[in-house]
């Protein structure tokens, strides 16, 4: 397969800055938005034509949806897609032959809301509602907005389906502002800047490509054939392959998240200039942590300010560190450029704050549960890889069923080879600890022996998160409590290609009688 990235010359196209959705109307508080999933084409590069893309509301990635906290939300998700993918399909696991082709249901990543409103894989449904999965309960969903300050991501999460889905396009950032944050007088406005990162291919006639089989196919396997990864030879950001943006020498926040199926980004600048990450993903930090390198796992989100102030004139490339082994041919270590080029409009007088809001500690609550939770990697029926949680699957019955509003730690033993960025639905969590392990051991006898002492979170992991690098050979324990809603949600790795097959499993926040 010829891929045309290598001919595609870097830095050309300005960076969209995606549009913020009008509701359709008001009624008291709250705001009415209607979206609309559409195949369309998009110009993702001077030199390439028109991309297909599924996208809402007819662009990708798709509208900021841009709320005030406590100002709840009611969003119309319909689907206008065609009957038929344009990406390859593995229908051999969770039925999928017996189900529609092409099936949606938008998950807000990160937002306490009910069951119902959360996205649930099997609440999928078709163009125009036609046919709905086993759980879908309603065409509107609301989001009540109740929690802090954060930056969201709303992106599909049908069932078996998700990473076709989010790789055609299917994906948007959700920002709740509250008053807190308001009153730190970081950059805002033109300096606030949304950078939603992934990776993608593409076949020579500038269409997407994502692979219908995995790298070493086996006779027996069929075609498509679900992979257990996907990285992709172009970055793009905010809709354009390495794109530039023009900023002026002054303070900006951008708040990053990496939107791709599994790739990693280890972000740098190479001007040798810090960051200030200010905020995670369930809102703002205690403190601004400066740092030179800044890792994001898939569905993770970052808010940092970048100081352009001494870089007049300069142009800054954001990179992305690919490691000492890297493939001399691999483009994918440049992300973007800015050039400031811009006249400095006024007088910068947003601060980058050493303290920026209170978090209570989750470790002073008494743990009702801990549960421990192994990452395992097995093979299927076809000897195809397997990815699970516990080893189950998602078809089986559900096993992680907290009492509403009770705490546990959930110790998550990673004995793969590689990190899984794992994510618990309707809650954040506080990341307590990782502790390293001898995986060959492991692997010999089944017996945990740890080669060191438990490492507390990195810097900017101390804050609400409700996605956490979980590394290879190591135990890592988050602390939750599980509310404000009972029902159905989900867990899973967010490497979209481990989700689908088979790393999600069903959690159920369950009410008990306290009288009883
Ligand atoms: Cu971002 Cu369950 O997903
Ligand atoms: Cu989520
Ligand atoms: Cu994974």
């Amino acid at each position: 397969m010829d891929i045309v990235n290598k001919k595609l010359k870097k830095f050309v196209d300005a960076l969209p800055i995606p549009e913020i959705l009008k509701p359709l109307r008001k009624y008291k508080d709250e705001s009415y938005y209607k979206v609309q999933m559409t195949e369309f084409r998009q110009k993702l590069h001077r030199d390439l034509r028109p991309t297909r893309l599924w996208g809402y509301n007819g662009q990708f990635p798709g509208p900021v949806i841009d709320v005030q906290r406590g100002e709840p939300t009611h969003v119309k998700w319909e689907n206008k897609l065609p009957d038929k993918h344009f990406l390859p399909i593995d229908k051999s696991f969770h039925n999928l032959e017996k189900l529609p082709e092409v099936r949606t249901v938008t998950h807000l990543h990160g937002s306490q809301s009910k069951p119902e409103s959360d996205g649930y894989p099997e609440a999928w449904f078709t163009r125009n509602f036609r046919d709905t999965g086993p759980q879908f309960k309603n065409k509107v969903y609301h989001y009540p907005n109740h929690q802090r300050g954060a930056t969201l991501w709303y992106h599909d999460h049908a069932m078996g389906i998700t990473r076709l889905n989010v790789y055609a396009g299917l994906a948007g950032m959700y920002i709740i502002r509250d008053e807190r944050e308001e009153r730190l007088n970081l950059p805002s406005e033109e300096y606030e800047i949304p950078l939603i990162m992934m990776d993608r291919s593409f076949q020579d006639n500038g269409e997407l490509f994502y692979p219908s089989q995995p790298d070493d196919p086996q006779e027996n396997w069929p075609n498509p054939s679900i992979r257990p990864f996907f990285i992709g030879e172009t970055n793009l950001v905010n809709g354009k392959i390495w794109p530039y943006v023009e900023v002026e020498p002054r303070k900006y926040r951008f708040r990053i998240l990496n939107a791709a199926n599994t790739r990693t980004y280890q972000l740098f600048l190479d001007s040798g200039q810090s960051f200030y990450q200010i905020g995670s993903d369930g809102g703002l930090m205690r403190k601004t942590v400066k740092l030179d390198n800044l890792a994001v796992e898939p569905a993770e989100r970052l808010d940092v300010i970048i100081d352009f102030s001494k870089h007049e004139g300069e142009t800054v490339t954001l990179k992305n560190d690919l490691g000492p082994d890297a493939d001399p041919d691999d483009e994918t270590g440049d992300v973007m450029q800015f050039k400031v080029t811009l006249p400095l409009t006024s007088v910068d007088r947003s601060r980058i704050p050493r303290y920026l809001t209170r978090i209570p500690s989750l470790s002073e609550n008494k743990v009702q549960r801990i549960r421990n939770l192994k990452l395992v990697g097995s093979t299927d029926k076809l000897g195809r890889p397997l990815l699970l949680l516990d080893n189950k699957k998602w078809m089986d019955p559900v096993t992680e069923t907290p009492e509403l509003g009770s705490t546990e730690i959930w110790s998550m033993i990673n004995v793969t080879n590689f990190t899984h960025p794992i994510h618990i639905h309707l809650i954040q969590f506080q990341i307590v600890d990782r502790q390293p392990f001898d995986l060959n051991r492991y692997n010999q006898d089944g017996t945990i022996n740890f080669t060191g002492p438990a490492k507390p979170p990195h810097p900017n992991e101390k804050s609400w998160k409700d996605t956490v690098a979980a590394p290879a050979g190591q135990i890592t324990r988050v602390i939750a409590s599980f509310g404000p809603f009972p029902g159905d949600y989900v867990w899973h790795c967010h490497i979209l290609e481990h989700e689908d097959y088979d790393m999600m499993r069903p959690m159920k926040v369950i009410e008990t009688d306290k009288w009883e």
